[in-house]
């Protein structure tokens, strides 16, 4: 068995294992964002327009509510699955926006696990979890219409697909 170390292209953490993981394992970035950490190259931001700092801002505000959202949903699931789930998309959120405040050079907001609001109802919290992965993806796809630089073009990219999977994941359970 050889482990080695990988690395992610959209949050550019590393994982160390012996195989590309299906997908990155911090932010959810599926395997053709990851590569072996000896060939990662840091992005280059540039300088970003008015409207995509903007909308980095905006995308931040939507994943600290959905990574609340998520460690709330965590507490108050009764299913073991939908626990584990829960907690592990509210990580995956939590990433999205540190990666997100790195575009604008901002530090990551601290996320405060009890500040979400939800209802102690499963088929509500996998609802719940549906209709926020539909907006997040709704505003994603309209800043990545905006967005005329390279690195934020292929991280919206990557958040609309990512947010995708977590909708199929919610749409199996509904
Ligand atoms: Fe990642
Ligand atoms: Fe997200």
């Amino acid at each position: 068995m050889t482990v080695r170390t990988w690395r992610c292209n959209i949050c550019g953490d590393g994982y160390v294992g012996e195989g590309r993981p299906t997908h990155c394992p911090f932010c959810g970035a599926p395997d053709k964002y990851i590569v072996e950490a000896e060939k990662y190259k840091a992005p280059v931001v540039g300088k970003l327009s008015e409207v995509s700092a903007n909308n980095i801002m905006e995308a931040i505000k939507l994943e600290v509510g959905n990574s609340q959202f998520y460690f709330c949903a965590a507490k108050n699931s009764k299913d073991i699955e939908l626990q584990a789930r829960f907690k592990a998309l509210g990580k995956v959120e939590a990433e999205h926006a540190s990666l997100l405040s790195k575009i604008i050079g901002a530090q990551p907001p601290v996320i405060d696990r009890n500040a979400g609001k939800c209802r102690p109802d499963d088929k509500a919290l996998v609802q719940e979890s549906h209709d926020r992965e539909k907006r997040a993806i709704g505003h994603y796809r309209k800043f990545l219409g905006e967005a005329a630089e390279m690195r934020v073009k292929q991280v919206f990219a990557a958040l609309v697909e990512i947010e995708t999977t977590h909708i199929e994941l919610a749409d199996k359970s509904i």
